[in-house]
């Protein structure tokens, strides 16, 4: 329920004509002190058009609200009229649609019949799976299922980096100095070692670059040896890929990578010839853009090789023919905002009105010390152990606080897990985060842990009371009104997330929900036997319903104890 839509109904009755119900709606604000009230409406707009003082009105417009029995008091308070919500009776809606809803509460029709394509994830066959990537693959991972929330159809796309030049050289170094039983055992760690080994002897032995074009150069032609060795790479680094996709509880609709549209370019090339917008600068074939801040398009090298921003173009295409997208999100890193201009102001060049839908979803880095965490230079850190480690961190801070839990290890993994894909989207997107583990696992705090454990405090007092028919009849006290107001927030709540691209929307949300359920829970005899029972335990099970909802949507699981 939209208790400003609530406010603004009332007020329009009152003010005739003076004002739209729009206006009023746009007008409301909510007390920045809660005391004050739940809403406040500032009447200095009104004053200019009613002839009277703000605060005249605001004294006129209290005694005409305090009628209604939506609120249970009305105030003015100098130029502005703020109102209380009568809390058993908007209580007693707002738990009993979460109770009859339960997980599909907060279900939004804002994407209904629309589709939204997801570009996310995204790693690199044969290099580790970056900071960078996990981000990708988080916050992807989320706007989907906000969309999904949103009534939106999903298709989550991993445009694996699976072609371009550097295969040719991790052929040639495969070649040279390769072992297959080793790159079986560990093809992630291997396969670096390669590649970082050819561009060592590359500096020393000035024929190697010239070999690695040259079997890149006979891989795109399809040669048959080269082929077999590049589908194996990408068979293993996927295997070893998929182990964190597993650990992160992230699937894909697709895997169709860079090397799909190895077909499909020559259709773009075709196509942007046909236009005259292809120019040969230096050799090579490039597309100008209207917008003079961005630097050409590269299409075509000279040597006639085709690019990554081809290969973008190329699945642009294929993807609106596909699946008809409304919204095409791609959730990089920041440093490809260029890149992704120069691919939608090609499209535009072409006239696809459709690329207005595309939106690239930048974000920041993270930074271990201050300084930027890469999963590369030096040591080869592969992400997976980062989240063994997480993991590792839970069970013992599990087992301190609770040495008889079964499933321990599973619950570790969830909260170790967890409470990465909390921190990193807890986060506003673009920001930089530092990665601290065990600031993330603590228990207190905005954690992932905190949420969850709220989640399973909540779920433990649900299973000692025992009740198997749920019903709110309305509670009056101050603490259970503002965890109401925050259950019947949410839906908003997913829906603004969504219309940010901003999974922290959603994150900060849980953390207030938690807050104020924790509070409650510190001063309210919720197992008493008195007439409230049955309403405070339905109100905690709202709350278990939203927690869950609202984490799983994070890509979080919530287990039911900790
Ligand atoms: N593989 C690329 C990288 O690791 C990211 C690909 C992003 N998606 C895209 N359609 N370009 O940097």
């Amino acid at each position: 329920m939209d208790l400003k839509q609530v406010l603004a109904v009332c007020l329009k009755d009152y003010l005739h004509g003076v004002l739209t119900q729009e206006k009023i709606y746009n007008l409301i604000e909510i007390p920045k002190n809660p005391e004050h009230g739940d809403l406040a409406f500032p009447c200095f707009q009104l004053a200019k058009l009613l002839k009277k003082s703000p605060v005249e009105i605001a004294t006129e417009l209290s005694e005409e609200l305090g009628k209604s029995n939506h609120f249970s008091k009305v105030n003015p308070i100098g130029p502005y009229l703020n109102v209380f919500f009568s809390s058993k009776e908007i209580g007693k809606k707002v738990v009993t649609e979460v109770l009859k809803d339960g997980h599909a509460f907060g279900k939004g029709s804002i994407g209904e019949n629309k589709t939204v394509v997801l570009d996310m994830s995204s790693p690199n066959i044969a290099r580790p799976f970056s900071m960078g990537h996990l981000r990708s693959t988080v916050i992807g991972n989320a706007l989907a299922n906000l969309a999904d929330k949103c009534g939106y159809k999903t298709v989550k796309i991993n445009h694996l980096g699976d072609w371009g030049t550097q295969f040719g050289k991790l052929i040639t170094a495969y070649k040279k100095w390769g072992d297959e039983e080793k790159v079986k055992a560990n093809p992630i760690q291997e396969l670096s070692k390669l590649y970082v080994k050819f561009h060592e002897e590359a500096e020393i032995n000035h024929n190697l670059e010239a070999e690695a074009r040259a079997a890149f150069k006979s891989l795109e032609d399809g040669d048959k040896e080269n082929l077999q060795l590049w589908q194996w790479f990408r068979d293993e680094s996927l295997k070893a890929f998929m182990g964190i996709y597993d650990l992160l509880g992230v699937s894909f609709d697709s895997y169709n990578g860079e090397a799909f549209y190895n077909d499909k370019m020559d259709e773009v090339v075709d196509l942007l010839k046909e236009r005259k917008l292809l120019e040969t600068s230096d050799g090579a074939e490039v597309v100008k853009l209207d917008n003079n801040q961005l630097p050409p398009c590269l299409i075509k090298k000279s040597d006639g090789a085709t690019l990554y921003a081809t290969r973008d173009l190329a699945a642009a295409i294929y993807r609106q023919k596909t699946y008809q997208f409304d919204t095409a999100l791609y959730v990089v890193g920041q440093e490809q905002t260029v890149h992704f201009k120069q691919v939608k102001g090609v499209l535009e060049k072409l006239d696809f009105g459709w690329a207005d839908g595309m939106h690239h979803i930048p974000f920041g880095l993270y930074l271990k010390d201050g300084k930027r965490m890469s999963t590369r230079k030096g040591r080869v850190i592969l992400l997976e152990e980062v989240l063994r480690e997480a993991i590792q961190l839970a069970e013992k801070n599990i087992k301190d606080k609770n040495p008889t839990l079964v499933n321990a290890n599973q619950v570790a993994e969830s909260v170790g897990v967890g409470a990465i894909i909390f921190h990193d989207l807890k986060n506003d997107r673009m920001n930089n985060i530092e990665f601290s583990l065990k600031d993330m696992l603590t228990f207190e705090g905005e954690t992932g842990p905190y949420v969850q454990y709220t989640h399973a405090r909540a779920m433990s007092i649900l299973q000692k009371a025992e009740i198997d028919e749920y019903e709110f009849h309305g509670l009056n006290d101050q603490g259970s009104w503002e965890i109401i107001k925050h259950l019947n927030h949410f839906p908003d709540i997913i829906e603004n997330a969504y219309n940010q691209f901003s999974p922290s929307v959603l994150a900060k949300y849980l953390i207030h929900l938690s807050q104020s359920f924790n509070k409650y829970y510190a001063k309210v005899r919720i197992i008493e036997k008195d007439e409230e029972l049955l309403s405070r335990l339905s109100l905690v099970k709202a709350v278990t319903i939203v927690l869950k909802e609202g984490l799983r949507i994070l890509g979080v699981k919530a287990p039911n104890e900790m």
